[in-house]
């Protein structure tokens, strides 16, 4: 074994998390929590967690429900193709497997939304089965270990730290072990501020022997964030509000929003509309790679028109559904101004 991964499970026994939800537990729950933690923290996916599994207890309820249900359960959470993924996963577990979490990495591999390192993580934790796991974390934890230059997305330094993943894996422990990468990654071996006087494998890691912790991993050069607009039209009738659902490919597809509108006085024309909808404090939202500005106007109608793929509904039910971050800002403000 290696001394790394020798030191890591040992750390993991005293000072790693034991009191994960998703630890110990069936392959579908590690499955679900590794989705939900793609980029996205442990203490922000903790209710979704425990939502999710209270209402999609297994697979096959999950791959029944509709993914309109789905997505209202991910709501919030951002990122929502992974939301998508999952029932797509879901339903082909069903189709494919008789409902049974398929036990091959290969087989999972086949799933939407599961790549190499999440295929791994389920393998390790749910199976455990000797398989490396290489997420944004885990490239910050070997690049430094191994003293690895160059930006961790490039192929080449991509292909150097599968291969430092995988020599460095232990023949037994292969759960704790796998824990280990992860906690430590987020707890220690942070991006900024990493406590190495507390790391157990400080005595053999490239970056801090060589004083280069805070150089490694090789900082991709930041593109400028483009910026963009968007007009949302609350349009509402008494206390009902009309919600549109978005096309499912998309940022966010699938999910509701009010209609976005490109020229406002065009678009009440077309529709013969009249008034002057009053305008909402705009505010921005900022997505991985652009951010977006948004201005909504608020707009009472005598008679609840229809729209395409639109529906009326009570702001309650409009907080319940579907609905991306941004528009539920939008929704609570009009609620406070309405209360
Ligand atoms: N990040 C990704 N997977 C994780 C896990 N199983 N526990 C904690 N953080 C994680």
């Amino acid at each position: 074994m290696s001394t790394f991964s020798t030191h890591l499970i040992h750390w993991q026994r005293a000072h790693g998390r034991h009191d994960l939800p998703w630890q110990g537990a069936d392959a579908y729950r590690v499955w679900l929590s590794e989705i939900m933690l793609q980029q996205t923290q442990v203490a922000t996916v903790l209710p979704y967690y425990q939502r999710f599994v209270a209402s999609f207890p297994d697979v096959s309820s999950l791959a029944a429900a509709p993914i309109d249900e789905v997505l209202a359960h991910w709501s919030g959470l951002g990122y929502y193709a992974r939301g998508r993924n999952l029932h797509r996963a879901a339903q082909h577990i069903v189709l494919h497997h008789k409902g049974e979490f398929p036990r091959e990495f290969e087989q999972l591999l086949e799933l939407s939304g599961i790549g190499r390192s999440t295929a791994a993580a389920i393998c390790a934790l749910a199976y455990h089965q000797n398989h490396a796991i290489l997420d944004g974390n885990v490239k910050r934890v070997l690049a430094r270990y191994c003293g690895i230059h160059g930006v961790t997305t490039e192929k080449l330094v991509e292909a150097q730290l599968w291969q430092a993943a995988v020599s460095l894996l232990p023949k037994r422990d292969i759960a704790a072990y796998t824990q280990a990468l992860m906690d430590m990654g987020a707890t220690l071996c942070t991006r900024s501020k990493p406590q190495c006087e507390r790391c157990p494998v400080r005595g053999e890691c490239v970056a801090n022997l060589s004083g280069q912790v805070a150089q490694l991993p090789t900082p991709r050069a930041r593109k400028a964030v483009p910026e963009k607009s968007a007009t949302f039209l609350l349009l509402h009738c008494g206390d009902q509000i009309l919600l549109e659902k978005r096309p499912s490919s998309g940022i966010w597809g699938g999910l509701w929003c009010p209609p976005q509108i490109e020229h406002v006085s065009a678009w009440l024309q077309q529709h013969d509309l009249s008034g002057q909808p009053s305008p909402l404090p705009p505010f921005s939202h900022t997505f991985t790679h652009f951010k977006l500005h948004l201005t909504p106007l608020l707009l009472e109608v005598s008679e609840p028109l229809n729209l395409p793929e639109s529906q009326w509904m009570s702001l309650h039910d409009a907080l319940n559904a579907a609905i991306p971050t941004p528009v539920r800002k939008i929704l609570l403000a009009c609620r406070a101004i309405s209360s």
